[in-house]
């Protein structure tokens, strides 16, 4: 099918009588992509989609996020796939909001546009010795192994024996499989052939995860703990007084996990290659060193009876040389959008911002949530979008082609993101690997597109 890779004719600026609905919706990740099919799908007037993203490559996280070894998450861009190919629907990669548009360029030729740019970067721990090297914030680290052209695939070297990842999250569990699992496992995913060469080298033994509070508040989902019982190559280690909780009435996601932890304290080493050991009551106070990481200082801890963690004053430092702070990840300001430093999203009402402006995902609701949380979550902002411009006038006064042409941005058409597919597809075969490699780099990427 060739829509969605339509080539549009520029519109002249204001077109009387015209009453296609025309929005811009600024990236291409989960949110962004139901933004757009929920406007297909829930227009009464005929609408046009343009969606805007910085990559030349759609998805977002599903893409730069899912981990590689979770392939049945990942088929999920296949419905994705689907919204782009939509006749309705035009994907343009490689143009950025803030560099190559701003948001009264797209104010001008659009009616109205959606935010959806999700939460890129790492939440802080504060802590001394975080910017050491060897302290790594695991929005790089999953860069670096799902391939994103932000990150070298040269970046990481695993030449520690002891790592430690902080946060005990859906995002520290992928973290701690890929440390843990061999190449010979990851061969058959899409990871970055260069990627899968420093995992092979890697000299981890011991996977330190760690937790400040206890078994039953930990974030991670219970399908996902129970993969971690399952790796051939590691030994899952839980501390029998670490994975003891006190009575309590609790959900059953948490009484299942509670259950998992437990009975992993009753294991025996097997003596697999690397140890995996589960931690709990324990926060970060220093990554130790000078030049880089050469140990995590840590400090029991316990809960307040207004349930706030408190440090014991009980310490214990474990000999790491690698820390990956996976403790959430949080949205970045857009120029000349809103945007509240208090909780770190666009301030909204159903999904408005302001007239004739709009936000969706992580960015309207911060970095929590399944990729399918993003469907109703577009749903809603959509709606308001659609109750708002209702009977709007369709004055319009400039074209975002010729604009862009005018700049010298040529954005990337589905077309070519077809063509890095098909290119990464190539490269899975060539290497005997899996049904795709990723491309390193974004040079890579616009080499195989554009040749
Ligand atoms: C490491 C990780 C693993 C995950 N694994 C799973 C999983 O296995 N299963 C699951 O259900 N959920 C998973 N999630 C959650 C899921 O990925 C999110 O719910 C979802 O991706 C959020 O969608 P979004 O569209 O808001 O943001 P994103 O997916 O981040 O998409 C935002 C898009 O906007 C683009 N963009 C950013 N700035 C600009 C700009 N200025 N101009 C143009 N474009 C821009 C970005 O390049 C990106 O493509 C995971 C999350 C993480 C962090
Ligand atoms: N397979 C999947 O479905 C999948 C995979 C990956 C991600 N996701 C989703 O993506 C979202 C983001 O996941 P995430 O893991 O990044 O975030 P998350 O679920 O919010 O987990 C963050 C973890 O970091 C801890 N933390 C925060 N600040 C800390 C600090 N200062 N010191 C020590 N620990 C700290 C939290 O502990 P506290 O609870 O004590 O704050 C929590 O354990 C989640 O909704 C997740 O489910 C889903």
């Amino acid at each position: 099918m060739q829509a969605g890779r339509r080539a549009r004719a520029a519109r002249s600026p204001s077109q009387g009588g015209d009453v296609t609905l025309r929005v811009a919706v600024i990236g291409s990740g989960p949110a962004g992509i139901y933004t757009a099919e929920a406007l297909v799908k829930q227009s009464a007037e005929p609408v046009e989609i343009d969606v805007l993203e910085r990559l030349p490559t759609p998805y977002g996280l599903v893409r730069y996020g899912v981990a590689p070894d979770h392939t049945s998450i990942k088929s999920i861009a296949g419905y994705l796939r689907r919204v782009l190919e939509l006749p309705q629907v035009r994907f343009l990669g490689g143009v950025t909001l803030g560099v190559d548009v701003s948001v009264s360029d797209l104010l001008s030729a659009y009616d109205a546009v959606v935010y959806a740019t999700g939460a890129m970067v790492d939440r802080r721990l504060g802590i001394p010795g975080e910017d050491l090297p060897g302290s790594v914030a695991a929005t790089d680290f999953v860069n670096w192994y799902c391939g994103h052209p932000d990150v070298d695939a040269g970046r990481f070297s695993l030449d520690s024996p002891e790592v430690a990842v902080i946060g005990v999250g859906n995002v520290a569990v992928d973290v701690v499989r890929i440390l843990a699992k061999t190449a010979a496992e990851l061969s058959a995913t899409d990871v970055p052939h260069e990627v899968l060469e420093r995992l092979r080298a890697s000299r981890v033994e011991a996977i330190h995860m760690i937790g400040r509070r206890g078994p039953e508040h930990a974030k991670f989902t219970l399908k996902e703990l129970r993969e971690l019982g399952e790796l051939a190559n590691a030994d899952v280690c839980v501390r029998p007084e670490e994975a003891v909780v006190l009575g309590g009435d609790h959900p059953r996601q948490v009484r299942g996990n509670i259950e998992v932890l437990r009975s992993w304290s009753e294991r025996v080493p097997q003596g697999r290659p690397r140890r995996l050991d589960v931690r709990f009551w324990l926060r970060p106070v220093e990554i130790l060193g000078t030049d880089r990481v050469e140990g995590l200082r840590l400090e029991r801890t316990r809960l307040t009876p207004e349930g706030r963690v408190q440090g014991t004053g009980e310490f214990e430092t474990l000999p790491v040389g690698m820390v990956l702070r996976s403790v959430g990840y949080q949205s970045v300001p857009l120029a000349d959008v809103p945007f509240s430093m208090e909780t770190m999203t666009v301030p909204n009402e159903a999904g408005r911002v302001r007239e004739r402006e709009y936000v969706a995902g992580w960015l309207k609701r911060g970095p929590t949530g399944v990729i399918g949380t993003n469907k109703s979550d577009a749903a809603e902002t959509v709606r308001t979008l659609l109750a708002d411009l209702a009977g709007r006038e369709h004055e319009l006064k400039t074209d975002l082609d010729t604009l862009l042409a005018e700049r010298g941005v040529r954005p990337v058409t589905y077309q070519e993101w077809l063509a890095i597919e098909a290119a990464e597809a190539e490269l899975g075969r060539a290497l005997g690997r899996g049904e795709r490699v990723k491309l390193p780099g974004l040079e890579a990427m616009l080499r195989a597109c554009r040749p």
